[in-house]
């Protein structure tokens, strides 16, 4: 049958949703590119902030219309909402018949399946199974020069952020066996990929069997990881996605600094730079440590730049508070921060905290965070004109068949007019000639 997966969230589901469609595809089904041409739809779904939510359930509302067109079609929901509401929206959604929570994955084909045959509804979100059978498998179109890839290195978190759902629907933190990572990154490289993206909650807690911090400066599994993933000879860039600023100790710094392989754009965490806030949402480090942490990097490796996760508007952060947020916001000097308006979410902490701060104003927080932000690139990317960079070049540009654009180590969009002969996949050293506050623009260096 034809599959359509549609994925909301975060990379970790666009994972979970690649690894899904490769095991549907392992039991005989097809990946169809579009909901109509489709016999099942899967909704990969999202709970982190209510919009997310309302997306998919207005998502769902909508599917009804095929079903009534097409009555042998099959709707199905996996990832954090078929974990967390999955048996309520089975009772509520009539054309809904099944829910995989976050766990189990690899039972989607089978449970296709029994609903072909049995026509039933069925739930499946028990967390007793490890979700192995399947993690680590990929659909790589090589035809289409894919060149980069998703590698998930642990699973669920055990950090419980107060205003986070995640630890809620994704479970405890429980990281996978290196040896498996590292020959998954291996096939992954035998496969034409160049460009591993880890992927995990907190990857900095990898292999730390969930203790809390603080760590010892010198006990980093995660080091060890990248140092293992950098020996493979394919594999010419690693990068990573989320550390938890209060696991980034001396020893991961210097192997970033040392691992030429490891892209030189980290993504950290912010949150908010207020104190007071960070303490009321349960993230157990300060702003000081957080900055000391940018500028040790700063000092090592040369054009460093940094990315973060900022919410405003949390219960009871003030002016004075954001101010603070502001503060960290110039001194990162970030080159990419995404900004989430506060939302509560049942069941943690924080939704027992009154939602004080008015949505006006979290929206006013969020639009002078995005305002600093487009300043701060707007310099930063000026200082680059003149430089040459690596680039790894992806294909023609969206708005501009005619060019070409690529992504140099730091994660900058850089444009430039094709060689002859360049395919997706190749480096290429680009001298920038031009910037905006989002692109560079550039030539390849002969
Ligand atoms: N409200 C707003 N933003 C949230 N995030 C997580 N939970 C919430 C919430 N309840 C943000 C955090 C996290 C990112 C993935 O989503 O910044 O890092
Ligand atoms: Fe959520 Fe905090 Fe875990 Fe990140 S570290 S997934 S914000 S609980």
């Amino acid at each position: 049958m034809n599959v359509y997966i549609k994925t909301y969230g975060c990379q970790m589901n666009e994972r979970d949703s690649e690894s899904a469609a490769a095991m549907l595809v392992s039991a005989g089904h097809r990946i169809a590119g579009t909901e109509e041409e489709a016999d099942i739809v899967i909704l990969n779904t999202c709970s982190v902030r209510e919009q997310a939510e309302r997306k998919a359930i207005g998502k769902l509302g909508i599917l009804k219309k095929l079903k009534r067109e097409r009555p042998h079609m099959i709707f199905g929901i996996m990832g954090c909402m078929a974990q967390s509401r999955g048996e309520e929206l089975l009772k509520s959604v009539e054309h809904l018949d099944f829910a995989v929570g976050t766990d189990n994955i690899h039972a989607i084909p089978e449970i296709v399946e029994e609903i072909v045959r049995k026509k039933r509804k069925i739930r499946c979100d028990d967390r007793r199974g490890a979700d192995t059978p399947g993690i680590d498998a990929h659909r790589i179109n090589a035809e289409q020069g894919q060149f980069s890839a998703f590698l998930s290195i642990s699973r669920g978190c055990n950090r419980y952020c107060s205003y986070c759902i995640v630890p809620y629907v994704r479970g405890p933190e429980r990281s996978r066996d290196m040896d498996g990572i590292v020959a998954e990154a291996r096939s992954l490289a035998d496969h034409g990929i160049r460009e591993i993206m880890l992927l995990g909650q907190n990857v900095a807690a990898y292999g730390l069997d969930g203790v809390p911090p603080p760590i010892a400066e010198d006990n980093s599994p995660f080091s060890e990881l990248l140092e293992r993933i950098s020996a493979i000879d394919g594999i010419r860039r690693i990068r990573f996605t989320s550390p938890h600023p209060a696991f980034f100790n001396r020893k991961l710094i210097e192997t970033i600094a040392r691992l030429p392989k490891v892209c030189k754009c980290i993504h950290l965490p912010l949150q908010s730079g207020s104190d007071r806030i960070l303490q009321r949402m349960n993230r157990p480090y300060d702003a000081e440590h957080y900055m000391n942490i940018i500028r040790s990097l700063r000092e090592l490796v040369e054009g460093i730049n940094f990315s973060t996760d900022i919410i405003v508007g949390f219960p009871g952060e003030t002016e004075e508070d954001f101010e603070a947020t502001r503060r960290i916001m110039r001194e990162a000097a970030y080159d990419n921060a995404f900004i989430f308006k506060y939302s509560p979410r049942r069941g943690t902490v924080a939704a027992k905290m009154p939602d004080d701060v008015p949505q006006e104003e979290k929206e006013r927080r969020n639009a002078l965070l995005l305002r600093d932000l487009a300043e701060i690139n707007a310099s930063r990317n000026r200082e680059l004109v003149g430089k040459t960079f690596e680039v790894l070049a992806e294909g023609p540009s969206k708005r501009n068949a005619a060019r070409w654009s690529g992504r140099t180590d730091t994660f900058k969009l850089a444009v430039f007019p094709p060689s002859p002969g360049l395919k997706p996949g190749d480096f290429v050293r680009v001298r920038i000639e031009r910037a905006t506050p989002m692109t560079l623009y550039g030539s390849i260096e002969g």
